[in-house]
């Protein structure tokens, strides 16, 4: 077989065994939580419905939600009232540089346009730059930012989603 042929039923092989992958979601009648026998089962949506068509994700529940809502994939209602402030800061802030690890660039705004400012001030956190012993220990043991993530948000396990700026990037920056 010639090389381009060779290569053009290796890519149709290919995009058929990815077409043929299960999706990531259960359906709701094998989740373990929803009752397969109950009949108003039919009148629910699949999760693989409503997800699949959302950017994806390689960890958690498989949907990167960030960028479902910089993308317009998703437009959640903000406020059940209409008149309640909505308030989104867009300001990141490293809070931990210098270790083992790539330093942690903490956003704001990912996260104020999902909660409210009291959500996270003054409890778990103070409005300070530095002014929480912050730690990955406690954070593992489901503190701090562990409070959200690998409980609602994503999980501990996508170290370089927090730990995402170079310690000599900073360094090189602070020297100029
Ligand atoms: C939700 C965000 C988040 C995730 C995910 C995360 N970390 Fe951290 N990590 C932090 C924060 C915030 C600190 C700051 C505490 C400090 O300054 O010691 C930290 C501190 C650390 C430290 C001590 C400081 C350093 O750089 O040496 C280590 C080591 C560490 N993390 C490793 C990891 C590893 C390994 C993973 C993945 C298995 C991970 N972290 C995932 C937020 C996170
Ligand atoms: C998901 C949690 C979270 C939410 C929601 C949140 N913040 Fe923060 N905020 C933090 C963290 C973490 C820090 C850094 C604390 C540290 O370094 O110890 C911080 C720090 C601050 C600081 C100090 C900055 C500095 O330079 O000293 C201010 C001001 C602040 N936040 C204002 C706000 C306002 C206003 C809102 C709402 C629009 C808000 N925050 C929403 C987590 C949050
Ligand atoms: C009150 C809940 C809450 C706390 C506390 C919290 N987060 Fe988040 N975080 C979220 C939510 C919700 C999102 C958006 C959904 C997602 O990405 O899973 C998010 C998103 C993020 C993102 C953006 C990911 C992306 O895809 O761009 C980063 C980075 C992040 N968090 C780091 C942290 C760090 C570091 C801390 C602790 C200093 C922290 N978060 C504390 C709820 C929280």
């Amino acid at each position: 077989m010639p090389w381009p042929r060779r290569l053009a039923v290796a890519v149709v092989a290919l995009a058929a065994a990815a077409s043929a992958a299960p999706l990531p979601w259960l359906p709701l009648a094998a989740d373990g939580v929803h009752d397969p026998a109950a009949p108003g089962l039919a009148f629910l949506q699949q999760p693989a419905d409503a997800l699949a068509p959302l950017p994806r994700d390689s960890a958690g529940n498989q949907v990167r939600w960030v960028q479902a809502l910089e993308s317009g994939a998703i437009a959640p209602r903000s406020t059940l009232l209409g008149h309640t402030p909505v308030r989104v800061l867009d300001q990141d802030l490293i809070v931990s540089k210098f270790g083992s690890m790539p330093a942690v660039r903490f956003p704001h705004r990912a996260h104020t346009q999902w909660l409210d400012c009291s959500n996270c001030h003054p409890v778990p956190f103070q409005e300070k730059l530095g002014a929480n012993k912050l730690s990955m220990v406690a954070i593992l043991n489901g503190e701090q930012c562990g409070l959200c993530h690998g409980a609602v948000s994503f999980p501990l396990t996508e170290c370089n989603r927090c730990h995402s700026v170079s310690n000599e990037a900073l360094k090189r920056e602070a020297a100029k």
